[in-house]
């Protein structure tokens, strides 16, 4: 039976969501910010995030999949793209975990190829293990060194997503 050992708990979750959307609410005060979600594991992130920003802001969501073929680089497929126009827009990526980053280069590449103003990262978990690229986060909940996490939208192998809390999983 697999083990679930509560690492984040939710009220902690909810204070840090509480203050960094202050400070994205404080930074695009001038701007045309719009959040993109990156499915499915920012679902809930989104969720609550979008609720702590006091300034007029849009959301969207952009869907990417990821396959570890024979290069060690792997091959992304994007399985939903953003329904509103970003030309211009201030946009704020919002992942569940950067783990080794590959996934979110390529999103980013592909987001630049549409003109916004700026891109920014904000990040549920900032998972430093298997980093393989350097990306710049630049709002993130927590920093985790390794371990597999479930929990608050985050999975292993589609399940688990609705634990409301943040847990260590032990198989
Ligand atoms: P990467 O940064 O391209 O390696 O991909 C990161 C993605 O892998 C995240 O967005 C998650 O969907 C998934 N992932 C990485 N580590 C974990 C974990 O500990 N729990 C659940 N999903 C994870
Ligand atoms: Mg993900």
């Amino acid at each position: 039976m697999p083990e679930f050992i509560p690492l984040i708990s939710k009220q902690e979750i909810d204070r840090k969501i509480k203050k960094i959307g202050q400070q994205i609410s404080f930074d695009y005060k001038t701007k045309d910010l719009i959040l993109i979600g990156v499915l499915k594991g920012s679902f809930i992130f989104m969720a609550d995030l979008t609720r702590q920003i006091s300034i007029d802001h849009t959301i969207d969501f952009i869907g990417a999949s990821s396959y570890e073929g024979t290069s060690s680089t792997g091959q992304i497929v994007f399985t939903k793209q953003p329904d509103l126009e970003l030309e211009g827009k201030d946009v704020l990526l919002v992942e569940d975990i950067v783990d080794t980053g590959n996934t979110f280069l390529k999103i980013i590449e592909f987001i630049k190829l549409l003109n916004p103003g700026s891109i920014k990262i904000c990040t549920l978990i900032d998972k430093h293990e298997r980093r393989k690229v350097k990306i710049n986060v630049d709002y993130s909940c927590f920093s985790l060194e390794k371990g597999f996490i479930v929990g608050y939208g985050l999975d292993y192998n589609e399940k688990y997503r609705n634990l409301p809390a943040i847990y260590d999983l032990k198989l």
